[in-house]
């Protein structure tokens, strides 16, 4: 089976890659490596077909297509704060570049697509935990541009075009943000903390988030590929709300560093109050995250578990 990764050079589709690759599926990515790198690929670069090009270009869209059985879109450009700077760049590459996709897909006759969306789509939530049928009001350009995608994709899917799995995902961390200056807050605690300085939180540290590893995301999106066959939205967490203060405090206590403070700044246009995603329907389906935060960090920072 061929399958086509948009934005595998990342640092989400270079796990993913990886792992399709050691599972023996023939492996295309495309990526224009505005974010991403070549050399998150150096494990598999001579397994795969690497095109370096744009996802709003039609050529390499077409030809990136071609002969694929599966797609998995995961390029966009993805920072919140970034996507108020700069909403014409956000709008072309999450939404027009999804209608490039969907539209080659459908040219060439390329029947099934994942795509990675983002619990930014719900916004603030009115319940807790959040389930798909949770009221969608994203409250950032970024998960506007994310949530066009998704009825992009709805709509090819009612006119009986393509079989799609719109993946919510919550937030990834894991190796291959660092030096991303819009890496997560997971990233930028753990840089702060290992050289020295104190974790900066926006706010008081009590908004919280649904964190999951990045082995239990590439798990996941491997479970749909294999397991999922209908069109259908699905929830990617882990079910456990974190506070921003108590993530510090692990990474502290992970570090041992627990005698640095964390320093409080003014909290971020934009930024959701908590988030924790309900993801009985994609457990109902067989699938089960294996990491707990202290689990995934310790995987993450190369620590002997129980250390
Ligand atoms: N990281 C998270 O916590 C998180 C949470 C929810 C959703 N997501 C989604 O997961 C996906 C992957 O995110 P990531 O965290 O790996 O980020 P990333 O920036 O590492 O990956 C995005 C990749 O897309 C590529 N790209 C960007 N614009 C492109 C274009 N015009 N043409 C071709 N390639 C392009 C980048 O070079 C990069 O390799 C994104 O769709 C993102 O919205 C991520």
């Amino acid at each position: 089976m061929r399958i086509l990764v948009t934005g595998g050079a990342g640092f989400i589709g270079s796990h993913l890659v990886e792992a399709l690759v050691s599972r023996g599926y023939n492996v295309r990515v495309v990526d224009d490596l505005s974010t991403g790198r070549e050399s998150n690929l150096e494990a598999v670069r001579d397994k795969i077909e690497f095109f370096k090009g744009d996802i709003r270009d039609p050529a390499v869209m077409i030809d990136a297509v071609k002969g694929v059985d599966v797609v998995y879109h995961l390029a966009a450009k993805i920072n919140v704060e970034e996507s108020y700077a700069k909403p014409d760049l956000y709008w072309e590459v999450n939404v027009l570049g999804t209608r490039l996709i969907v539209e080659s897909m459908v040219r060439m006759g390329v029947k099934r697509l994942i795509f990675m969306s983002s619990a930014a789509v719900y916004g603030d939530p009115v319940y807790i935990p959040i389930d798909e049928n949770h009221p969608v009001n994203p409250l950032n350009p970024y998960g506007e541009t994310k949530l066009e995608g998704e009825e992009i994709i709805r709509r090819s899917i009612k006119r009986g075009e393509i079989q799609a799995v719109i993946v919510r995902l919550f937030n990834a961390y894991g190796p291959r943000q660092e030096g991303n200056p819009y890496a997560g807050v997971v990233q930028k605690f753990i840089e702060r903390v290992s050289s020295g300085k104190p974790p900066i939180i926006f706010g008081d540290g009590l908004q919280s988030r649904d964190f999951i590893y990045v082995k239990d995301v590439v798990s996941g999106l491997l479970y749909i590929l294999e397991r999922v066959e209908d069109s259908m939205i699905l929830n990617l967490g882990t079910g456990v709300e974190t506070r921003i203060i108590d993530l510090a405090r692990l990474i502290l206590d992970l570090l041992g560093r627990s005698d640095l403070d964390p320093v409080f700044s003014d909290p971020r246009p934009g930024d959701v109050r908590r988030s924790v995603a309900d993801i009985r329907r994609l457990r109902g389906l067989g699938w089960s995250p294996q990491y707990s935060l202290r689990d995934g960090l310790t995987d993450m920072l190369g620590l002997q578990v129980g250390e």
